[in-house]
């Protein structure tokens, strides 16, 4: 992508942050896990981790325990992981496969791996009892360059339109070829939407990166304006400087299909609700947000690899994830200290600079008040 193709965000002069309920307020909170989790495309993990049919993960989204699982089709469905015959949780297990059939545990109520019921037992005497009025209530799942979304809803718009230009703009990094590389847990004590807020800027990383400020200067970022799918920028490596680790040195080849211009650059997006894409120039980071209450979210990251760069005898990706770690780290803790402070009575909306332009952005996306 060069400089003249990324059109520039722009602030009004009165941008101010959001107001203090929009953080600490429960009922807000489930509002929004309506509107922007069951409403719109979650992200819940890779492809990869259901390869073969029967393979399921459950993941947990705005409070619904969805499974999914790779069907004898070839295609991940998703499901809500409740039996239609007395509502238990059929599966417990956080993966696995289901050889052939989801059979509820409790009254052994079978369906296939496309949610139909296929055995039921006691039921089929029963004389107005149809099999076919009880599949599995299942959510749309979608899936770009690898990466899995689920509507659970089912009312969203495709997950095309959603992602507007991104696939095409971001597939020279070649993301369905990538393969896990390593993958850490976090627990913040903070809102999700303080999260997505801080990734969106860098103005605080002299003071709160010193190690990323070595590495990419703050102002050497620009932005795209927000839209209500994704929002996002680039930043450019140092002089010298050849990817985002501790020393800034690579230690494996960039990915295959990068332009020279493609390898001097960061690029960090948000895709709405709760993926944080971060693309370097020999791996791929991904943040994925679950939000679990109001003040608290769960953040699943992940260090992508191309699998050439993983059969090398000395891979490694703790040059990457150690480097992250650091950072992740310095990120919650001010996002935890930003929750604190948005709680007090002392709060008040505070003006935005220019540097903050896309959190200007999402804020009118996530507004509800105009
Ligand atoms: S609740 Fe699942 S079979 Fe009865
Ligand atoms: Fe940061």
């Amino acid at each position: 992508m060069s400089r003249d193709e990324m059109p520039r965000a722009s602030l009004p002069a009165d941008a101010l942050s959001l107001p203090g309920r929009y953080y600490t307020d429960p009922d807000h909170y489930r509002r929004e896990m309506e509107r922007f989790f069951l409403g719109g495309w979650a992200h819940v993990g890779r492809q990869e981790e259901i390869p073969s049919p029967g393979d399921y993960m459950l993941r947990e989204v705005a409070g619904e325990s969805l499974i999914l699982v790779r069907g004898d089709d070839g295609d991940p469905h998703a499901f809500f992981n409740v039996c239609r015959h007395r509502g238990t949780r059929l599966c417990e297990a956080a993966s696995g496969n289901f050889a052939g059939y989801i059979r509820c545990p409790y009254h052994a109520w079978a369906f296939d791996l496309s949610g139909r019921l296929v055995a039921a037992p006691q039921m089929d005497d029963l004389p107005h009892f149809r099999r076919e009025d009880y599949p599995l209530v299942s959510a749309a799942v979608a899936a770009w360059d690898g990466h899995v979304f689920v509507n659970p809803s089912g009312n969203s718009r495709p997950l095309p339109e959603h992602l507007g230009c991104l696939p095409e703009r971001f597939r020279p990094w070649g993301m369905d070829q990538l393969r896990l590389g390593k993958r850490t847990t976090y627990d913040v004590a903070a809102n999700w939407k303080l999260l997505i807020q801080n990734y969106s800027e860098c103005l605080h990383c002299p003071g709160v990166h010193p190690a990323l400020q070595r590495l990419t200067h703050f102002l050497s970022g620009e932005n795209e304006p927000a839209n209500d799918g994704y929002l996002g920028g680039r930043m450019s490596l140092r002089e010298g400087i050849e990817t985002l680790t501790m020393d800034g040195t690579l230690r494996r080849p960039c990915l295959p299909g990068l332009s020279e211009a493609d390898r001097r650059m960061v690029l960090y997006y948000a895709i709405l609700p709760n993926l944080l894409l971060s693309l370097h120039p020999d791996y791929v980071m991904t943040h994925t947000l679950y939000p679990r209450a109001v003040n608290r979210t769960e953040i699943v990251c992940e260090w992508h690899f191309h699998p050439e760069a993983m059969s090398a005898p000395d891979f490694s990706p703790e040059d990457a994830a150690s480097f992250w770690d650091l950072t992740n780290r310095q990120d919650w803790h001010v996002c935890e200290q930003m929750q604190l402070g948005v709680g007090s009575v002392a709060y008040r909306p505070g003006p935005y600079s220019s540097r903050e332009d896309l959190l200007h952005g999402f804020d009118r996306l996530v507004r509800v008040d105009g």
